[in-house]
């Protein structure tokens, strides 16, 4: 098989993290006899750097004509660079909203397990409602606060701003249809989270989410406030198989889900669309504070790759051999530092992966 990949290796760990995920995806293709076309493109501070502004025409361009895109991360430290002088919508994190938004990416799937391995990793090791878990974050990414309208004027003297949450029945309809469809295939249970006893969009959120429910008499549905959501994810995650929610709330609820699993390197991300198409990056960030020393976790953007074979490719034998080399080099007891304990071997960004990549 041939497939073009877009790929934006962006700011921060964000070109070590991609280069460990191109090493692992070559690998699969030597040995399953696929050729995958690499296109870089710029976004983020990088292309505010060279363009001037967070994502062209043109590199947006190549991303919508790729069969998937691979993204490492973008921005950087939001106090001392350069980039947070410009106006909002100049800034890195623009160009990561314009391109899910230009691309139609309205479901955000961020899977959260405890391996085995890293259970001493977890910071709840000690709670025995924590064993195992293994829930999937199905947040909405094109809808809500993030893409309101929004502003800041002078009223009476003072500043005053505004961001607008909007949310329509057909938007929240498309994204609880994507949870259910997971969940029918995992262990048939949604949690959708919302602040119904506040919010409107709330409100309509949880009419909808019933009425789609009506279609899948054979999952079982509840609703949590997201305030208790944030609560029981540490209180008890096992509780949890689907969790279905809107764009802010998903955006907080899966850095929670993330630490609980041991470090926020570990886990993957595919942003997707009605089709086929995807964006995949890390739940992570950019990390600046220990960008260029090579010693980022590229495990999370490694698994991103393996979803992209999964849900992008229909490489599904492919994408298990990822997820089982990332599982060998664990148990081997390889460790990047942020899941590294005594007695572990301690490994850089790039020794992890190409110890992925010989696993493959
Ligand atoms: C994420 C990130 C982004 C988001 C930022 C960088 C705009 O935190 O993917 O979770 O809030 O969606
Ligand atoms: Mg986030």
């Amino acid at each position: 098989m041939e497939k073009n990949i877009a790929v934006i290796k962006g700011d921060g760990i964000g070109p070590e993290v991609v280069s460990e995920t191109m090493k692992v995806l070559d690998a699969v293709g030597q040995k399953y006899n696929h050729q995958f076309h690499y296109t870089q493109i710029l976004m983020g501070g990088c292309s505010i750097d060279a363009y001037g502004e967070p994502l062209t025409d043109e590199a947006l361009a190549i991303a919508k004509s790729s069969d998937a895109v691979l993204l490492g991360s973008i921005g950087g430290n939001t106090s001392t660079s350069p980039w947070y002088k410009l106006s909002p919508n100049k800034r890195p994190e623009a160009g990561l909203l314009k391109i899910r938004k230009e691309l139609g990416l309205f479901a955000n799937l961020r899977p959260a397990y405890l391996y085995p391995e890293l259970a001493d990793a977890c910071p709840l090791k000690e709670a025995t409602s924590a064993k195992g878990f293994d829930m999937i974050i199905v947040r909405e990414l094109t809808g809500g606060l993030y893409f309101g309208e929004r502003s800041t004027k002078e009223v009476n003297g003072e500043l005053v701003a505004h961001d607008n949450l909007i949310y329509s029945e057909s938007e929240i309809r498309r994204i609880a249809i994507k949870a259910f469809e997971i969940a029918r295939v995992r262990r048939k249970k949604i949690t959708s989270v919302d602040k119904a006893n506040v919010l409107d969009s709330s409100r309509l959120w949880r009419k909808v989410v019933n009425e789609v429910a009506k279609d899948y008499p054979d999952v079982e549905v509840e609703h949590m406030l997201v305030d208790n959501s944030a609560m029981q994810l540490v209180a008890n995650p096992s509780q949890f198989d689907v969790v279905l929610t809107e764009n802010m709330f998903g955006d907080i609820l899966s850095d929670e889900a993330s630490m609980i699993t041991g470090s926020i390197g570990m886990l993957s991300s595919a942003s997707l669309r009605e089709d086929k198409f995807g964006l995949y990056e890390p739940s992570g960030g950019s990390a600046p504070d220990i960008a260029g020393k090579n010693v980022a976790n590229p495990i999370a953007t490694i698994l991103s790759g393996a979803m992209m074979l999964r849900y992008s490719f229909d490489l599904n034998k492919e994408a298990d051999a990822i997820e089982q080399a990332v599982r060998d080099v664990l148990k081997e007891g390889y460790r990047t530092v942020d899941i590294y304990k005594d007695g572990d071997k301690k490994v850089s960004t790039s020794e992890m992966g190409d110890l992925i990549a010989s696993r493959v």
